[in-house]
Order: structure tokens, then C-alpha cells, then sequence
């Protein structure tokens, strides 16, 4: 874990970060996001010593980096950046091993894992490994910055807008590599960037700073859904949930206090229940809250229900959701089952809330609303 503790920066008396705590999990995406001049670079610098804070700690798995050799602090760590940093007059073999010969890794070794590398981030090693870094595109180019900076194994990689160079088609393929890398390495990586977009769709948690300060460190569901203050708010932009459909959950939209009867209750009651209450079915629980059947208004039709109770009419067999279940998986599940109402339950079938397929519609276009309102 890498551990800010209230982290600050001044040149001169000018404050360029104040008081920053957050702290990073191994094995996480964390992006740090913000407007130009906000700190994020600073904050990137200083986890590698190339910066060193006026006051505050900065520890790495509980031991203060200040304590570390610098030197062999950095390269220890991967570093990829904006103009990707490759050293022009050294070829990209060369660029990539450089660490590993610092290292002194036998060359066997090296040559495998150069080949590795570039396979890894989708170059041809024959095509490539011999030529110069500006005979290459810049989303090659960042290519073989990725491709360095994981060479070594580090636990840990900065990235400083390492795409915003590129053309969008090039930056989204890049991103996705990204994501591939971090499914089967698993590192700890520290990316900075400009573009929500990029921070949502990468991140496992997004550390968004204004004016040297930290002002909200989240994963993007929060974030979106709960925006620490009007920066934050402002800074993410209207609707913006809407380009993440994903990150919309069943407990976002459900009925969360659906219209329920215990199954001994007679069928007059039920019935009447339905409408007073203007629903057509009824959730039957037992006195935990656990769900048993739906009664549905449609089976009571031309039936002879005197003297029978809510037991003996309901369906046993339900689909339910989960309240974190995503609703693009949800619109799935009622496509493919054609089903108008869907039970929400917890792990130990607990009811929790009720879809239907106009409470949903009622909803989207509520949440939708709301947004434009803002
Ligand atoms: N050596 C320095 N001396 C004085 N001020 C500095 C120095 N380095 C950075 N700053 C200031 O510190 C602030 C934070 O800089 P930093 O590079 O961390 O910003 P950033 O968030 O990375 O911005 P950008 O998005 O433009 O890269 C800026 O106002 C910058 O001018
Ligand atoms: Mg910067």
C-alpha cells in the first residue's frame, strides 16, 4: 500500500499541494484527475522521489520512502509519461532493457522477456525492436513506453497522461491494452489524467484534486453518484452516468418499498390490498422479510377463492435480482424472461425492492430529469 499523509508542497509560498492523505491499494488502477496545474504531477513525482514534499510522509508498504535510496527507489518503479519518455538515440530493444541490463539480468533472460514485452503490447519485435523511437507513431511509441515500464516487474507504475497525444481511436485501444496488462500482472498503478472518460472506464478508485487539494477519493460509482461538492459535481459533468450504464445498479432505480402480504392472509384481504395500494401482485414474505412467492392478480381470475388464502395461489417460481446487480444485466433478465416484475433480494432472500417494467421506465426517465435539472 503507498500511504499519503498529509502531503504538502510549497515553492517559495506558494502552496502547490496542501495537506494530502489518501491511501493506494495494491493491485488497484487509481487515477488522479483534475484541471491543469492542480497537483497531479507533483502528487506522481513524489511517489518516486523525484519530487520530495516540504512536509507530510509518504510511506510504501509502512516504510517512509524518505528513508529508501532514492535511486533504487525509482527504479523500482515504472514510469511512463506523456511523450513517453524513450530515450531518441537508443533503439526500442534498447529503451526497453535498459532497466534490466542496470539490473544486471543475464541477456537470455533479457531477449525473452523484451520479445514478451512487445508481444505483450501488440508490436512486432522484428518490425520494431531495431529501430528508433521517432520512427515509430506516438501511440507506438506509448506502446513501447507500457512496454518498458512493466519489462522489470515493479510492483509499481506511474503513468502521466500517458495517452493524451493520441487520436481517440488509438488512446480507447491503448486503454483496453491497459486493462488487459492489469488482469493478468496486477499492478499497482498510479495514472494520471485529464478525461473522466478515461479515469471512469480504468479505475478502480479516482482521486480528483482541486487547487493542490484533494477533494474526493472514490471508486467512479461514488463519485458519479455521489459528487463530494459543486467542483466535483461541475467537474464530472451532467449525465455523465449515462455513458456508464454499468455503473447504474438495480438499488439506483428499485421500488424500495414494495407492496407485501404474509401468505396465510385470506384472499379477500390480498385482493383488496392490491386495490388500495393500485398494484397488480403482491410480494409474499414470512415474518423475516423472506420472500416466498408472488400473487399475482391474474391468477385470481375466475377462480373460486372464498375460504382460500394468499398459500394456495402464489408462484413459487421467480426469478429475482440483486440490488447490485447492474441494469443493463436487469434489462437483460426481463428481455430474455419476458417478465414484468422482477423481486429484489439479498443474498438470504430477503426482499429488498421490486422492479417493474414501469417503475423502470418511471425511474430511467426520473433519474434522467433530475440530471437535466442540475
Ligand atoms: N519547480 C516549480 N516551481 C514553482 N512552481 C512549480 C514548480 N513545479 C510545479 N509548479 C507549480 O505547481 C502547480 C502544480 O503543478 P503540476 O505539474 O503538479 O500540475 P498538474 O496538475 O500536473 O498540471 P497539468 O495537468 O498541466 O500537467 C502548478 O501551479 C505549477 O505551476
Ligand atoms: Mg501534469
Amino acid at each position: 500500500m503507498i500511504k499519503f499523509d498529509k502531503v504538502c508542497k510549497a515553492y517559495k509560498d506558494k502552496k502547490v499541494l496542501q495537506n494530502v492523505s489518501f491511501e493506494i491499494e495494491d493491485n488497484s488502477i487509481t487515477t488522479i484527475i483534475g484541471e491543469s496545474g492542480c497537483g497531479k504531477t507533483t502528487t506522481l513525482k513524489m511517489i518516486n522521489r523525484l519530487i520530495e514534499p516540504t512536509s507530510g510522509k509518504i510511506t510504501i508498504n509502512d516504510k517512509d520512502i524518505k528513508r529508501m535510496n532514492p535511486i533504487s527507489l525509482r527504479r523500482s518503479i515504472g514510469y511512463v509519461i506523456q511523450q513517453t519518455g524513450l530515450f531518441p538515440h537508443m533503439t526500442i530493444k534498447e529503451n526497453i532493457e535498459l532497466i534490466l541490463k542496470i539490473k544486471k539480468v543475464n541477456s537470455k533472460k533479457i531477449n525473452a522477456r523484451t520479445e514478451e514485452m512487445m508481444e505483450m503490447v501488440g508490436l512486432d519485435a522484428d518490425e520494431f525492436l531495431n529501430r528508433y523511437p521517432s520512427e515509430l507513431s506516438g501511440g507506438q511509441q506509448q506502446r513501447v513506453g507500457i512496454a518498458r515500464a512493466f519489462a522489470s516487474d515493479p510492483e509499481i507504475i506511474l503513468m502521466d497522461e500517458p495517452f493524451s497525444a493520441l487520436d481517440p481511436v488509438t488512446r480507447i485501444s491503448l486503454q483496453d491494452e491497459l486493462m488487459k496488462l492489469q488482469e493478468k500482472f496486477s499492478k499497482t498503478i498510479i495514472f494520471v489524467t485529464h478525461d473522466m472518460d478515461e479515469a471512469i472506464k480504468i479505475s478502480d478508485k479516482i482521486a480528483i484534486m482541486d487547487g493542490g487539494k484533494l477533494v474526493q477519493y472514490d471508486t467512479p460509482e461514488m463519485i458519479l453518484k455521489h459528487p463530494a461538492n459543486d467542483f466535483v459535481k461541475n467537474f464530472v459533468g451532467k449525465n455523465r452516468i449515462w455513458t456508464s450504464p454499468n455503473l447504474i445498479k438495480v438499488k439506483d432505480i428499485m421500488i424500495d418499498n414494495p407492496i407485501t402480504c404474509k401468505e396465510e392472509f385470506s384472499i379477500f384481504y390480498c385482493l383488496n390490498k392490491m386495490k388500495m395500494s393500485r398494484v397488480d401482485s403482491l410480494m409474499i414474505i414470512d415474518e423475516n422479510k423472506k420472500l416466498k412467492g408472488i400473487l399475482y392478480a391474474s391468477s385470481l381470475t375466475n377462480v373460486d377463492y372464498e375460504n382460500k388464502c394468499a398459500k394456495d395461489f402464489i408462484e413459487n417460481d421467480f426469478i429475482t435480482a440483486k440490488p447490485e446487480d447492474s441494469i443493463v444485466s436487469l434489462l437483460k433478465v426481463i428481455d430474455d424472461n419476458k417478465i414484468a416484475t422482477l423481486p429484489v433480494t439479498d443474498e438470504n432472500g430477503i426482499l429488498k425492492g421490486l422492479i417493474t417494467r414501469s417503475s423502470l421506465i418511471t425511474s430511467l426517465s426520473q433519474q434522467f430529469l433530475e440530471k437535466e435539472d442540475k
